[in-house]
C-alpha cells in the first residue's frame, strides 16, 4: 500500500473511530476539527477506549501507548499537506464538504488521495468541484468504526482506477472487507437500511408498540444485533435526517421521506447518544432507559 499516513477532518463520532482504527493498525494519523471542544472530546474518548482495552488485557500497556503516540490532534487544516490520504468526516452538508475539500486540494501533494466519509452526498458532484476529481473517492465507514468489518468504496464518475485500488488496499490494511458501489444516493447500505429506520420511527409515532419492544422485535425476530431505534440513537438523528433528505431529494422515493417526528426530535436537540437524549435517555456511563415521555408525546 502506498498510503503511509492519514489525515482525518472532523473529530466527531466517525472521525474519532477512523483515527482509532488507523492508529491501532499501525499508521501515523492526524485529526483536525474546526471545533476545539470536539478535538478535546475525541482525544479523551480515544484515550478512554484504549485504556479500557489495556484494562481488559486485549492489548498490553506498551501497545496502548504506541497507539496513542501515533495520533496527533491538530488545529490547522494546512497540516494535511504532509499526508498521503486525507479523509473528510465532517458534518453531513454538501456546501461545507465542498469548501473543506477545495481547501484540502490547495495544500496536499498531487499524488495524495482525498476521500469523503459522506453517507449520502454524491461523490461525482463533490469531485466536480475539485481540480483533480480522479484522486477522489468515497470511503464510507460504519459505526463503531474499529469494530465494523465493512468499508464501502464509492466510485465517482471520474475516480481513477489506481485510487480505487489504494482504497481496496487500505480496507484490507484496516482488517475490513470492502464492497464497491457506484455513485447512487445512499450507496448500498444506507439505501437498504433507511426505509427500515424510518418505519421504526413511524411505528413509535403510531403507538404500534413501545420503543423497547420495537427494538426487541428487530433483535429477536430478525436477528439484528441492535434495534433500529438504538441504531438511530447511535448514528445520530441529525446525521440520519440529513441522509434521508439527500436520498429523498435524489430519488423522489417516498420511502426515504423523513417522518415528521424525526425532524421534531432533531429540532429539539434529541440527537441520540451524542446529546444524551434520543429514543433512549443516556447516563454518564452510557446506560440507557427508554424515553417514555417522548413515546407518550409522539
Ligand atoms: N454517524 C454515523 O454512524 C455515520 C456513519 C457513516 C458515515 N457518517 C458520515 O460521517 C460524517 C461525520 O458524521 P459524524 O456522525 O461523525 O458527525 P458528528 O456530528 O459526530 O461530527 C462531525 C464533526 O465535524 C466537525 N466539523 C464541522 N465543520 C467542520 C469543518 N469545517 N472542518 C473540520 N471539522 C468540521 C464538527 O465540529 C464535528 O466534530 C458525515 O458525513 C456522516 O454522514 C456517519
Amino acid at each position: 500500500m502506498r498510503i503511509k499516513n492519514v489525515f482525518v477532518i472532523g473529530a466527531g463520532f466517525m472521525g474519532s473511530g477512523i483515527v482509532e482504527n488507523v492508529a491501532a493498525k499501525g499508521l501515523p494519523v492526524a485529526v483536525y476539527d474546526v471545533n476545539v471542544l470536539s478535538l478535546m472530546k475525541c482525544e479523551a474518548n480515544i484515550k478512554k477506549r484504549i485504556e479500557n482495552q489495556v484494562f481488559r488485557e486485549k492489548i498490553s500497556e506498551e501497545e496502548g501507548e504506541e497507539i496513542l503516540n501515533r495520533i496527533s490532534y491538530v488545529h490547522e487544516l494546512e497540516e494535511c499537506r504532509e499526508y498521503d490520504l486525507v479523509i473528510e468526516a465532517a458534518t453531513e452538508n454538501k456546501d461545507l464538504k465542498v469548501s473543506i475539500l477545495q481547501d484540502v486540494e490547495k495544500y496536499v501533494g498531487i499524488d495524495a488521495i482525498i476521500a469523503t466519509n459522506t453517507s449520502s452526498i454524491s461523490i461525482t458532484a463533490l469531485a466536480a468541484k475539485l481540480r483533480r476529481p480522479e484522486r477522489f473517492l468515497g470511503l464510507h465507514f460504519f459505526s463503531p468504526v474499529p469494530k465494523m468489518r465493512l468499508l464501502e468504496l464509492v466510485k465517482g464518475y471520474q475516480t481513477g482506477e489506481e485510487v480505487l485500488e489504494q482504497g481496496q488496499k487500505f480496507a484490507h490494511f484496516l482488517g475490513k472487507k470492502y464492497v464497491t458501489s457506484n455513485d447512487e444516493a445512499g450507496f448500498i447500505v444506507n439505501r437498504m437500511l433507511l426505509p427500515m429506520l424510518n418505519q421504526a420511527v413511524v411505528l413509535v409515532e403510531r403507538h404500534v408498540s413501545t420503543i423497547e419492544e420495537i427494538d426487541m422485535a428487530a433483535k429477536l425476530g430478525m436477528n439484528h444485533p441492535m434495534g433500529p431505534l438504538e441504531l438511530l440513537d447511535m448514528i445520530g438523528l441529525d446525521v440520519e435526517l440529513a441522509v434521508m433528505e439527500t436520498i429523498h431529494r435524489e430519488t423522489g422515493d417516498s420511502r426515504y421521506r423523513p417522518s415528521v417526528s424525526l425532524r421534531r426530535m432533531v429540532d429539539a436537540g434529541y440527537l441520540g447518544r451524542k446529546t444524551g437524549v434520543g429514543f433512549y435517555i443516556y447516563d454518564e456511563e452510557g446506560n440507557k432507559t427508554p424515553n417514555i415521555e417522548l413515546q407518550n408525546r409522539l
